[in-house]
């Protein structure tokens, strides 16, 4: 296509690119794949009128694959160590005003049973790489928690591994695998952490994830400082080609003992916009209204799941932790986002016509 007929179709009747746009939704919606010019003039082109049909199209897809259930994951924060520095992150390790704590193997287990008898069917451990917390020490919490919890998903936030380490734990009986790659593009990779990690060794940990046979689970931050419509384009490529079980996104949100403490913070709408993206380019993938995007807006959860999204992952950690579990600034830790507010949780979805489901939630096969 040349330069100016793409102009010509690119500009629509009004001048605006919109109808244009709405072609691109109804294609992603057919056929589940865009290419990268497309990607992108999507992405830059987001409107609110755009944004309700693109909404609409996802809770579409979203009812067509998981009916109305919200499937909840007891989220536990097992350690803010981390041998890491990302610039990003409230518990890099050269954050020295962080508070640091590791919960026992008896707390996680305490968690787990509180959160079995709300009604929670999966729990997510999530942590810093904290050296301390080994394979071996996890893999025996797994078993613990299966035993006593055989009906249960366990699902594991903890960084980069080993093939074996990650071998370990799936044998130890953990079900799901969450790890964002945070960008799919490399330099953007590079100016979001330091040196000595990778984007290639983040993919490589997640074909490896996915091969081992974990529910495996990428995403990335919505406006990290750096990011361009370029960077997002690269994001869906390789989301889709990797073609995951799970995919987490939020909204970038500065944290006041970090470099990136005086950048801004991602855009609530725009980090809706992709989730509806994302539920159009892979239709039965599960997807959090993450707690990062209840933070920055009161609504953020319920208007999450009206653009596409079908799980929330509510706090089950030690009420004492969750302070000092600070990705970053204003982190939601006492209302509906806890897992105690589980019933004020499942009226707020009921309000918006979804149902709070009890059971482990996994991807449809
Ligand atoms: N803002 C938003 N999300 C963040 N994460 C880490 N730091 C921040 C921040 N400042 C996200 C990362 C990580 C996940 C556990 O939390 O994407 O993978």
């Amino acid at each position: 296509m040349g330069k100016q007929e793409s102009e010509k179709t690119v500009t629509g009747s009004d001048g605006s690119g919109r109808y244009e746009r709405k072609a691109l939704i109804d294609k992603l919606y057919e056929t589940q794949e865009l290419s990268r010019e497309e990607w992108i003039r999507l992405i830059e082109g987001r409107t609110p009128e755009l944004s309700q049909y693109l909404f609409e199209k996802a809770r579409a897809v979203r009812e067509r694959e998981y009916g109305k259930a919200v499937y909840i994951r007891g989220l536990i924060e097992c350690s803010n160590y981390c041998r890491n520095n990302c610039y990003y992150c409230g518990i890099r390790r050269g954050n020295q005003n962080a508070q640091r704590y590791r919960l026992t193997a008896d707390e996680i287990l305490s968690c787990c049973e509180n959160g079995y008898s709300l009604g929670f069917r999966t729990f997510v451990l999530q942590g810093g790489e904290d050296p301390a917390m080994t394979d071996g020490w996890v893999a025996d919490v797994i078993r613990r928690i299966k035993k006593e919890f055989p009906d249960c998903a366990v699902t594991l936030s903890l960084g980069e591994k080993s093939e074996a380490a990650y071998q370990c734990l799936f044998d130890a009986g953990a079900d799901r695998y969450l790890l964002r790659h945070e960008t799919a593009d490399a330099d953007h990779y590079g100016k979001l952490h330091p040196d000595g990690l990778s984007l290639a060794h983040r993919m490589e940990c997640l074909r490896t994830l996915k091969r081992i046979g974990f529910q495996t689970g990428c995403g990335f931050m919505v406006g990290s400082p750096g990011q361009t419509p370029e960077c997002l384009a690269k994001d869906m490529a390789f989301i889709r080609e990797l073609n995951p079980q799970m995919v987490g996104i939020g909204p970038f949100i500065p944290q006041h003992d970090t470099p990136f403490r005086d950048e801004r913070a991602g855009a609530f709408e725009e980090t809706l916009w992709l989730l509806g993206l994302i539920r159009l380019m892979l239709p039965r993938v599960l997807l959090p209204a993450t707690t990062a995007l209840g933070t920055i807006h009161p609504k953020g959860r319920e208007l999450g799941m009206l653009a596409g999204a079908n799980v929330v992952m509510p706090n089950l950690s030690p009420l004492g932790v969750r302070k000092k579990y600070l990705l970053y600034d204003n982190k939601i830790c006492t209302g509906d986002e806890a897992a105690e507010s589980l019933n004020s949780l499942k009226e707020s979805m009921k309000a918006i016509g979804y149902e709070v489901a009890v059971g482990r939630g996994d991807y449809r096969l």
